[in-house]
């Protein structure tokens, strides 16, 4: 079994990976840090409950501390751990969304540590749909907090090889769940004013909330704002994003390489015939998001290996599942220079 928050095989590339529940939960109980798999991308598990193994995914991530951290549960009678004063809308939507990819930001109780909010009011919480998340929890026997496993500003996991090749050398095992089934992070609302708020579009749709509950105010991120000028933690205009330059394109642009740039192009629909492209990639079919959502991390990472100049990638149409690609995608490419092509 690992030391209590020593990473135990830093420095080496790899780190072991299976499907072995009852050692991955043995490594969350000894304060270890596990890559977990869930429906939306992989996350770097550690038990909740216990300021130090918290404090180690910080350190391994690199992530900067006010930027909250998403509690995971396997079942709903463990939310009173966490949370408090649960409104009657909440209920309403843990019953529709849970288990799934919905975060809800709800009042924290005190049992859980600053670190985990970043000092703040409110806890995220979700209840992962991965079969073998909840059953990591289960077995673990607490709640379980999880960012997702990659370092700070990068593209999130979506296979447990990822998450070796980005953290293996830190983080004691990865439970291996396959590919993810959705591919994007979940949506973060707030549910600590009387109005709900969209902190991050994600896999579950604003359009399928609205329709349970209502309107819903969506929290403008502010690209030209620093970090702590943003509306919440964590809303950082740079995230998710590869080494290389990005460029967008508007849905219905014709995509054309940069001159004298090595360029791709990720798109989706038909691949159009563009010569000058090195690559041209194509997410899926425009009338199915879900198959687009599902490849997107891995296809931008395949894309950013080819170390091209220029990634030029197609936006979607502002709608459903592609509200929580574009955002990717801008904040993807911001601060790529020179200035993104909208
Ligand atoms: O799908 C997901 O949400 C994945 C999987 C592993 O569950 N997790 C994930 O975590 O994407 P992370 O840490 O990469 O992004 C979580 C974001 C934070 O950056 C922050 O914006 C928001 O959720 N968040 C978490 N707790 C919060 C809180 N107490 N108050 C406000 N925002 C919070
Ligand atoms: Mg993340």
């Amino acid at each position: 079994m690992p030391e209590p928050n020593v990473p135990s095989r830093a420095g080496s590339a790899t780190c072991p990976a299976g499907t072995d529940i009852a050692y991955a939960a043995e490594c969350l109980r000894s304060g270890g840090l596990v890559g977990m798999p869930t429906e939306t991308v992989y996350g770097l598990a550690a038990a909740a409950l216990q300021p130090r193994a918290v404090a180690a995914v910080f350190e391994v991530k690199r992530r900067p501390h006010f930027d909250p951290l998403i509690v995971h549960l396997s079942e709903f009678d463990q939310l009173p751990m966490v949370a408090t004063d649960i409104s009657a809308q909440a209920y309403r939507l843990a019953e529709h969304f849970w288990p799934g990819p919905l975060t809800m930001i709800l009042p924290r109780t005190t049992e859980v540590p600053d670190l985990v909010t970043a000092g703040l009011p409110g806890v995220g919480v979700r209840i992962p749909a991965h079969p073998l998340a909840r059953r990591l929890i289960a077995a673990a026997g607490f709640p379980v907090a999880a960012p997702s496993a990659n370092l700070f500003g990068g593209m999130s996991p979506t296979t447990a090889e990822h998450v070796s090749d980005g953290l293996g050398g830190f983080i004691d095992y990865v439970l291996d769940g396959g590919p993810c089934s959705i591919g994007v992070e979940s949506t973060v609302v707030s549910l600590m004013e009387d109005r709900p708020l969209l902190l991050r579009h994600g896999g579950l749709p604003l359009e399928d909330l609205e329709r349970l509950i209502g309107p819903i105010s969506v929290a403008a991120l502010n690209p030209d704002a620093d970090n702590s000028a943003q509306p919440a933690p964590g809303m950082l205009s740079r995230h998710y994003a590869p080494r290389t330059r990005m460029q967008l394109i508007s849905p219905e642009a014709e995509a054309q390489p940069v001159p004298g740039a090595r360029s791709v192009l990720l798109t989706w629909g038909n691949a159009p015939i563009a010569p000058g492209f090195d690559r041209i990639h194509s997410l899926g079919p425009a009338e199915d998001l879900r198959i687009c959502a599902a490849g997107f991390f891995a296809a931008l990472r395949m894309l950013d290996a080819l170390s091209p100049d220029v990634i030029i990638a197609r936006q979607f149409v502002d709608f459903g599942l592609g509200r929580a690609l574009n955002d990717r995608l801008r904040r993807g490419s911001a601060g790529s220079e020179p200035n993104q092509a909208h």
